[in-house]
């Protein structure tokens, strides 16, 4: 059987093909973070995967001039297991560096004492029991930035939580990372060697966040270390072991290699090299492949140690050079049979991720289009807030609105800014953001632009639930525009009486202007906004404060609680007309 396919497969085609029904496939598609609904189509690697997944052999095959391709699945896959593939999560400085570095270790020791060094950010280590490969994660952007691609390549999380410390906002996000991934979760309570450590209270916090301990009739594993001390590190990795059994991981040796690409570059001497983490089949010297829009054929490749090798089976991290450019992280690579397919393919890829971006609709009108047409059970929203006390309150209101056939999720819920990780996240799980009385930091703001994932700001907490209730509702809600006319800085405060706190501050750039509203930012929280009332320049009253220039200014509502270097923001906001078509979405 053959699938035709141009930009994408439609999800029919596919389900004939691998002899399920396109319910299983539709399923299989949203247990890869996709939103779905019938008559849609999914990108060849999505196709590639799921086919793989129910034990076929996928091969690409090219079709004389045009730019179509079919797959082609070939012959049941022979399965044998394969080796867990870990990531370490946690709170900064809760020992995940330190614990790696350990675990390395605990394998090195037996082979060339420290004489190697790590090239790559992944390694193995071979026990009795079986092998483990370990990724280096730079932390929880990485892992949501894959997933946001598509690419899942972790089988298990071993979540770290200082013992002396316990549960802290990244233990939070690490673990909302993982549940949306449908990654089973090892919690490694770490530094027991301290005083004042105490795993229990680990264990009691994070049963608050469903990690229910298995000597509470729970199911997870819980292990007691020191990273520091090498204390039970031979527990966690029987506990990995273990789980990874039960996982029961698989993969066909026999077939060509498919994996994900963890990290790249441009070496000086080899030129694009990535680190390929081989998730299925064996990689070998001299296989052309595809990977992103790149392809290439192995002139090289070597282990994490720098070795050269031959051959790399499931599971294995290697450093592949040759690459026709650079890959990104979470790009599937994807072994083919020969240059000329590799190549098309390549160009083919590069075509629909062209055509996906320009298309791509913003993602608010995208979901609304599918509540809309029901093709979403759930409406995922990360929520971001300035304090805990408004946490609460809002999540319980938006877990209490009941719309029948959809209902809304909360991926994941914090105080601060809006980052990185939270744009990753909802663009991971397919939702928007929603901060309340909050900012995102600009980093955030432009990946938010380039994952086209919707971010709504509120400062009025019945306008966000009512927003979140309209959405889930399908409803086409208002859209904002906002222009910052000027930004600047509190310089200096003055507590004048029967005038209130005049803040002191310098325009940086734009202007300010008498009338127009403003908003006092601090670490990126929003802790006011009104109108601005008074604009003074030394003792005469001005509309306007031009850049570069000091002023004094007064905010309605009587807001006293300035400090020096909070950040000022004045600004429109306007909402914009609904396009007809929009209307007719
Ligand atoms: P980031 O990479 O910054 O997120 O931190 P990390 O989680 O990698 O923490 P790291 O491994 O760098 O450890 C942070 C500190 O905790 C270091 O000073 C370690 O020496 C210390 N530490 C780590 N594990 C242990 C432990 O088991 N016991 C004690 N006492 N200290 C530890
Ligand atoms: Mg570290």
């Amino acid at each position: 059987m053959r699938i035709e396919l141009e930009s994408s497969i439609p999800i029919r085609q596919l389900s004939k093909a691998i002899h399920k029904t396109t319910q299983e496939v539709e399923n299989s598609l949203r247990t890869m973070g996709k939103a779905v609904s019938a008559g849609d189509g999914m990108k060849v690697d999505q196709a590639i995967w799921i086919a793989e997944q129910e034990g076929f052999e996928v091969r690409i095959l090219i079709h004389g001039q045009e730019d179509t391709l079919s797959i082609e699945p070939e012959r049941k896959a022979i399965l044998q297991g394969r080796p867990a593939v870990v990531t370490v999560m946690g709170h900064v400085d809760h020992g995940k560096t330190v614990l790696l570095d350990a675990l390395r270790h605990t394998n090195l020791a037996s082979q060339e004492p420290g004489a190697i060094t790590q090239h790559i950010g992944a390694y193995r280590i071979h026990l009795p029991g079986g092998d483990i490969t370990f990724l280096d994660t730079p932390g929880h952007e990485a892992f949501a930035a894959m997933r946001a691609r598509g690419a899942q390549v972790t089988d298990i999380v071993v979540l770290v939580v200082a013992a002396d410390e316990g549960v802290k906002p990244q233990t939070v996000e690490a673990i909302h990372h993982a549940l949306t991934a449908h990654v089973p979760i090892i919690v490694a309570a770490n530094k027991i060697d301290k005083p004042q450590a105490n795993p229990l209270r680990v264990r009691e916090e994070l049963a608050g966040y469903g990690l229910i301990p298995e000597e509470w009739q729970g199911n997870t594993i819980y292990v007691d270390i020191s990273a520091k001390h090498h204390k039970n590190l031979d527990k966690l990795l029987e506990m990995i072991l273990l789980l990874a059994e039960i996982m029961e991981l698989k993969a066909d040796p026999q077939r060509m290699a498919r994996g994900t690409v963890l990290e790249s570059k441009i070496d000086p001497q080899l030129g694009p090299t990535a680190t390929v983490l081989v998730q299925d089949g064996t990689l070998r010297l001299r296989d052309f492949f595809v990977c992103g829009q790149t392809f290439g054929r192995v002139r090289l490749m070597m282990n994490e140690w720098g070795m050269r090798i031959k051959v790399a089976p499931p599971s294995a991290p290697v450093q592949v050079s040759s690459f026709s450019g650079v890959p990104r992280a979470g790009d599937l690579f994807l072994v083919i049979s020969g240059e000329k397919e590799a190549k098309k393919v390549a160009d083919l890829i590069g075509k629909i991720q062209e055509t996906a971006r320009i298309k791509r609709p913003s993602t608010l009108k995208e979901l609304q289009r599918q509540v809309r047409k029901e093709a979403i059970p759930e409406l995922p929203i990360v929520l971001k807030v300035d304090v805990y006390g408004s946490l609460q309150p809002i999540v319980q209101s938006l877990n209490n609105i009941v719309i029948p056939g959809t209902r809304i999720t909360i991926a994941h819920s914090g105080v601060g800014a809006i980052n990185e990780s939270d744009v990753l996240l909802a663009s991971a799980s397919r939702g928007l953001i929603i901060g309340f009385n909050v900012k995102a930091d600009s980093k955030a703001e432009i990946l938010a632009h380039q994952e086209g994932v919707e971010i709504r700001l509120h400062s009025i907490i019945y306008e966000l639930i009512n927003e979140a209730a309209n959405l889930a509702r399908g409803l086409v809600v208002p859209q904002y525009r906002e222009e910052i006319i000027g930004r600047g800085e509190v310089i200096r405060i003055f507590h004048i009486p029967r005038v209130g706190t005049v803040a002191g501050c310098l325009v940086q750039e734009g202007k300010f202007i008498k009338g127009y509203q403003a908003r006092v930012i601090r670490k990126g929280i929003v802790l006011h906004t009104s109108k601005i009332i008074s604009l003074k320049h030394y003792d005469q009253f001005m509309d306007e404060i031009g850049q570069g220039d000091t002023c004094g200014m007064v905010l309605s509502g009587g807001f006293t609680r300035y400090r020096n270097k909070d950040q000022i923001e004045v600004f429109i906001r306007e909402e914009i007309p609904r396009e007809r078509s929009e209307e007719r979405l």
